[in-house]
């Protein structure tokens, strides 16, 4: 049995304003939250329990709920580096994929590499993840492309949420046509065999909408297919183009559209109306490929409950894992002005939007995820980024200890 757990006189706590002059102290069992409230009245309710609690003094410390990383490609080999310096000469990013780099380079890497290397390589950046505070992440597969390097990643991304105390959200992803395959034989293939066979490793699906790679014809054949499938889907779109991305998305029933820099007012509009589809803004991901536009998140400023941050962590276009660095990007390129929309934009709305009631807000019977800052206040997230505040993590009740 766990022991239970006081996290006590917490300077302040996301959502809870502290009444008077006793601070609030959180009980913790079994992983779950069990009470919020000062520390005499937790006392008195847990009754003997009390006594054999393990208590960390909370008094110098702000906690919020743990991180939800909702758009990940945290699985992969190799690293570009050489690209970013590319970009930065002006070489865009869709031509260092044509001419067979970008995502072909993780390719080639991805399907050299053994399981193991890739299980060591992904626990490697779970545990960077958990020591910002990201308790829940999302991670796609796509560095595959054919049907055995999609499996692969995909078994892999399995274990890692097997192996891991961050609990992993694996989404299946078709991300381009590989080098060495026919257009048309390969939609064929992961329409009739990739999509069936993948949905015991995968709740989730995603396709890159992009031109050059694939037109929304043949994203919308793939996203009805993974949707007969009872796959939950989310799309990459409206990054460098629009090709016709959200009005597909609205009509499906997809859940979530990422990126979103070129976005009509129209669009804007069907995505606020569409109460179950969640816009997501991908700040890194637009700086480190020099995009001249920035996310069109100000045109949905209507619907704060669904709008969603992410590290969109990849070797390619987004090479951050630092959720807070991604909170600065998104004040400094969107001024956003509101840091509680930030923060709820990497907590409660992605867990809305994954579908997990149990996390990403502070309340009692939830999972006791939680990040501990060493910070005055919550408005100094995004404006002391770049100084690491974690001070301790708790995952499902457990405290972890962030590495150095
Ligand atoms: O979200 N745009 C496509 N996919 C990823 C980048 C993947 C890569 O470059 O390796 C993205 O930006
Ligand atoms: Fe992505």
């Amino acid at each position: 049995m766990m022991k239970p757990f006081l996290l006590k006189d917490i300077k302040k706590i996301y959502g809870h304003d502290a009444p008077g002059a006793s601070p609030l102290s959180i009980w913790i069992r079994d992983g779950l939250i069990e009470a919020i409230a000062p520390v005499h009245e937790i006392e008195t309710r847990a009754g003997e329990a009390f006594q054999d609690a393990e208590v960390l003094d909370a008094s110098g410390w702000i906690v919020m709920p743990g991180l939800v990383d909702s758009h990940t490609h945290l699985l992969f080999a190799g690293s570009r580096e050489n690209e970013l310096y590319l970009r930065a000469e002006g070489r865009p990013y869709m031509d260092i994929l044509k001419s067979g780099g970008g995502i072909y380079h993780t390719v080639n890497a991805v399907r050299k590499a053994s399981e193991e290397e890739l299980m060591r390589h992904g626990l490697k950046y779970l545990d960077r993840a958990l020591g910002f505070g990201i308790t829940t992440i999302e991670i796609k597969s796509g560095y595959g492309l054919d049907f055995e390097g999609e499996e692969k990643m995909l078994r892999v991304i399995h274990r890692l949420n097997d192996l891991h105390a961050v609990d992993v959200v694996p989404t299946y992803l078709v991300h381009t046509v590989p080098k060495d395959m026919d257009r048309k034989r390969y939609i064929d293939l992961v329409a009739e065999k990739m999509i069936p066979a993948f949905r015991r490793y995968a709740d989730w699906f995603d396709i890159f909408l992009e031109k050059d790679v694939f037109d929304a014809r043949e994203a919308e054949r793939l996203t009805q297919r993974a949707l007969d499938q009872g796959y939950c889907v989310g799309m990459h779109t409206n990054q460098m183009n629009d090709i016709g991305g959200v009005p597909l998305a609205d009509a499906l029933g997809v859940r979530h559209v990422d990126h979103l820099e070129i976005l009509t007012d129209e669009d804007a509009r069907r995505i606020v109306a569409n109460e179950n589809l969640f816009p997501v803004f991908l700040p890194a991901a637009e700086a480190f490929v020099f995009s001249k536009h920035v996310g069109q998140i100000r045109k949905v400023l209507d619907i704060p409950d669904r709008i969603v941050l992410s590290t969109d962590f990849n070797p390619g276009s987004s090479p951050v894992l630092d959720p807070y660095f991604v909170m600065a990007m998104a004040v400094l390129r969107y001024r956003i002005s509101d840091p509680f929309l930030l923060i709820d934009a990497f907590t409660a709305n992605p867990a809305a939007m994954l579908g997990l009631a149990d996390r990403g807000v502070i309340r009692e019977g939830a999972c006791a995820d939680l990040v501990c800052l060493g910070l005055e206040n919550f408005e100094q997230i995004p404006y002391f980024s770049t100084l690491p505040s974690v001070e301790k993590v708790m995952k499902n009740g457990i405290p972890i200890n962030p590495s150095p």
